[in-house]
């Protein structure tokens, strides 16, 4: 099992804070620096045979970021743009077949890891793309993004709890699992976190997936920086599991990004 962490030099610059957050597309830098940071992240997890390669299409990123600018409401976000490009390029690379997103809130997170492979940014096509959002209202403003961004896709929007899911109705195995589920007035400052005292809910929802993980499946967890106190427990699995080949934080920004890759 082998565990690191990577940092950008100026991680703790890259906040989504409570007004910040509600401009997904706010330019903390240039284009230019963020394509290298990104770059540097993905050479990062070539380097440690979590991806094949760290190459992907410029040109598809940029149209997927005009096509979510154009189709998605997204009233905030913690995913800083270094963080959604990061995303959709682990993706773009990777090529899942199977995608299941969890505690996806409007829908943006989804589409950071699904937009590789639907509409117009797309690289490949995935087989299987599903979002799962507890809240019924949130779940309803991911449907109608996802609607707007490709028709007939919206359907792809699950509301439910994650864990429950996995438990009743997971039939396939999944390649990607994006874990970002935690209460709606999540505050990493606060540190609330729902779940229960002795199991945070990111390590429910990964021990209700593992049955359904492919082999070298990927499973990526957001706010491993910022959320590191409430979420040890996951970390802690991830990084000693034997299940695990590898597991990398990448803190790129103040949220992180926890790159865990199946045996
Ligand atoms: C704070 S939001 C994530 C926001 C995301 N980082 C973004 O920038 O858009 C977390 C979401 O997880 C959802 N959630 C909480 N518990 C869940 C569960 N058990 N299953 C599925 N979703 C859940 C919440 O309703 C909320 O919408």
């Amino acid at each position: 099992m082998k565990q690191y962490t990577y940092y950008a030099d100026d991680w703790a610059k890259h906040v989504m804070g409570p007004s910040i957050g509600m401009n997904a597309f706010i330019e903390f830098e240039s284009k230019e620096i963020e394509i290298s940071v990104v770059r540097n992240a993905l050479k990062f997890l070539e380097s440690n045979k979590v991806i094949s390669n760290s190459t992907y299409s410029l040109d598809n990123y940029d149209n997927f970021v005009e096509a979510v600018k154009e189709h998605f409401h997204i009233p905030w976000t913690g995913i800083s743009p270094r963080m959604r490009r990061l995303i959709y390029s682990i993706n773009s690379i990777n090529q899942p077949n199977a995608i299941v997103c969890a505690g996806i809130f409007c829908g943006y997170t989804y589409i950071c890891n699904v937009g590789a492979s639907i509409g117009s940014g797309a690289s490949y096509n995935s087989r299987i793309h599903l979002g799962i959002e507890l809240l019924e209202k949130e779940a309803n403003l991911a449907k109608k993004n996802v609607e707007n961004f490709v028709p007939n896709h919206g359907k792809n929007i699950i509301c439910d709890d994650a864990v429950n899911w996995f438990n009743n109705f997971c039939n396939e195995k999944i390649d990607l699992l994006y874990i970002d589920a935690k209460s709606i007035e999540f505050d990493p400052k606060n540190q609330m976190l729902n779940g229960s005292v002795t199991e945070s809910l990111y390590l429910k929802i990964l021990k209700s997936a593992i049955p359904h993980l492919a082999p070298n499946a990927l499973v990526l967890a957001h706010n491993s920086q910022n959320a590191q106190p409430t979420v040890s427990d996951y970390l802690n699995f991830v990084r000693t599991s034997d299940k695990f080949q590898t597991s990398i934080n990448l803190v790129i920004d103040d949220a992180g990004l926890e790159v865990s890759k199946l045996y």
